[in-house]
């Protein structure tokens, strides 16, 4: 299975991106969201690193994940802080509530995982699950930085004895389907001894924005307005960053 998000995973993305780690999305996503008192929902909430923030600044946030290694982190992050949390283990594709939500967001390129059919049916889950005029909010890296990844390793030491490493092969680049598929390997030394190693393939799709808001409007969205880097203007020549808002 592509982007599981398994056990080291998990724990890699923990160390990197912990919780209120920002790109100058949880600041955006704040203002975005600043006055909403219906529930908002986050697909894809990972370990909580934005969840979490939103939920303390008072935002009703109800949150899913395809991977349970994911969610145990997330779940742990909110007892420790002793905050209730609404999360569940589903997927984008087959995701259900029985409520409508005022907000979907989709941060840090999660729908990018998803190839163009899996995307379609997600748009219009996530279409029917939103109030009439809720608002869908999404990010999407730029083509260019998907396409020139040239892989390589990174580490995180844990503690003194422990280390973990990220060993990412350059992405393979399938232009038809408008897809790179990269080989992951992640292992856990300890004392220079290998105990675990993970291999995952992970595959990005990244979208022309004509291409994207078409796709919306057969989904029932309308509205559609595009944002570069997190501020409020469109994006420009040079944008690695775009988020897609429209509305039901
Ligand atoms: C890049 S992380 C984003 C986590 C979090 N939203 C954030 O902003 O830090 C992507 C997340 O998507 C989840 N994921 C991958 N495929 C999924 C699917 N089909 N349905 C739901 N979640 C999925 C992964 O388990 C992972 O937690």
């Amino acid at each position: 299975m592509d982007n599981r998000y398994g056990s080291l995973a998990a724990w890699v993305y923990d160390l990197d991106k912990p919780i209120g780690h920002s790109f100058g999305d949880i600041e955006f996503y704040g203002r975005q969201l600043e006055g909403c008192s219906g529930a908002i929902l986050e697909p894809a909430v990972g370990n909580g690193r934005i969840y979490i923030p939103l939920l303390e600044r008072g935002l009703r946030m109800v949150g899913f994940d395809a991977s349970e290694e994911m969610l145990v982190r997330c779940r742990a992050h909110c007892a420790s802080r002793k905050l209730t949390a609404v999360l569940s283990h589903q997927r984008f594709e087959d995701f259900h509530y029985p409520e409508r939500f005022e907000a979907i967001i989709v941060p840090a390129g999660s729908f990018q995982l998803l190839d163009f059919e899996q995307a379609h049916v997600t748009l219009l889950r996530f279409h029917e699950h939103l109030k009439p005029g809720g608002r869908l909010l999404l990010d999407l890296d730029a083509a260019d930085s998907l396409i020139e990844d040239k892989g390589g390793q990174r580490s995180w030491p844990v503690g003194e004895s422990e280390l973990l490493t990220l060993t990412a092969s350059p992405p393979e680049v399938d232009y038809l389907a408008q897809r790179t598929h990269a080989l992951l390997r992640y292992e856990h030394w300890i004392e220079g001894r290998l105990v675990l190693s993970e291999l995952e393939r992970f595959s990005l799709r990244w979208w022309g924005l004509q291409e994207l808001t078409l796709l919306l409007q057969q989904s029932g969205f309308t509205h559609v307005r595009l944002y570069g880097d997190y501020s409020e203007q469109p994006p420009g020549r040079g944008c690695q960053m775009i988020t897609v808002e429209a509305r039901r």
